[in-house]
């Protein structure tokens, strides 16, 4: 796994904006697969700002969603599809149908998994990803096998409760549908992001404990070309 740390948060933010502007440069076409979280935020609001200056263009690209929670209205502000509306779809110059959201509210799960396996076809170029505490990605929970597919999943309790920081209410969803393990440790590339001092000791277990499926974020070690992209504050113990 390759490791960035850079020294503030501004400067990740800015240094994790400026590679993907590269990525995007080198493929207009990127086939991206995107978390929605606290943590990508503020660099998505960073690569609309590029977009609104015309140095870097999503218009020939295509974004696909990570995950998406379960059991809340299609206008509640905290879906993924939402977040990432809100944060990141908004400010960019992506048409309409390159996004690819999860349909959780679709009545047939199975099929709707199945379709979103077809339309990753080939694969990612690139993935972004955050961390949860218990090192799960996306909704891949700690015991998620390495070639799972996309798939409903039932939430850790930790999460569960997690999942209030996005929501506004206390109705708070108990599963979701994911991008399994397989598809993202088979994206070309994948970037790892953390930032702030909640993340340092998941951080630091992510690459120094055992490589496991107990702890999801460690696979990513076995991938060629994965990177950890921290702020000083959540890589003070690496
Ligand atoms: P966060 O969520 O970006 O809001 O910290 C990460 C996660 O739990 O996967």
């Amino acid at each position: 796994m390759n490791i960035l740390k850079f020294d503030s948060e501004e400067n990740w933010i800015e240094g994790v904006a400026s590679f993907w502007r590269d990525r995007l440069r080198l493929n207009p076409r990127l086939k991206i697969c995107l978390p929605s979280g606290l943590t990508p935020n503020p660099i998505y609001e960073a690569m609309g700002r590029s977009v609104s200056r015309g140095e870097v263009s999503f218009r020939e690209a295509e974004i696909f969603s990570l995950d998406e929670y379960g059991g809340l209205a299609p206008d509640d502000p905290g879906l993924c599809r939402n977040m990432l509306r809100r944060y990141l779809l908004d400010g960019i110059d992506l048409p309409k149908d390159r996004f690819h959201p999860i349909d959780t509210q679709a009545a047939d799960l199975d099929r709707v998994c199945r379709e979103y396996e077809q339309a990753i076809g080939s694969g990612f170029d690139l993935t972004l990803l955050g961390i949860g505490l218990n090192g799960h990605l996306g909704l891949n929970e700690p015991g998620s096998a390495a070639d799972s597919p996309t798939r409903r999943i039932e939430m850790h309790p930790t999460n569960i409760s997690g999942s209030a920081r996005y929501l506004s209410h206390s109705k708070l969803p108990t599963w979701g549908v994911a991008v399994g393990l397989k598809r993202l440790l088979a994206s070309k590339e994948v970037w790892l992001l953390a930032n702030g001092s909640a993340k340092a000791e998941i951080i630091r277990r992510t690459l120094q404990d055992k490589i496991s499926v107990a702890l999801p974020a460690s696979l990513l070690r076995t991938h060629p070309r994965s990177y950890l992209l921290v702020d000083a504050e959540a890589g003070a113990l690496i």
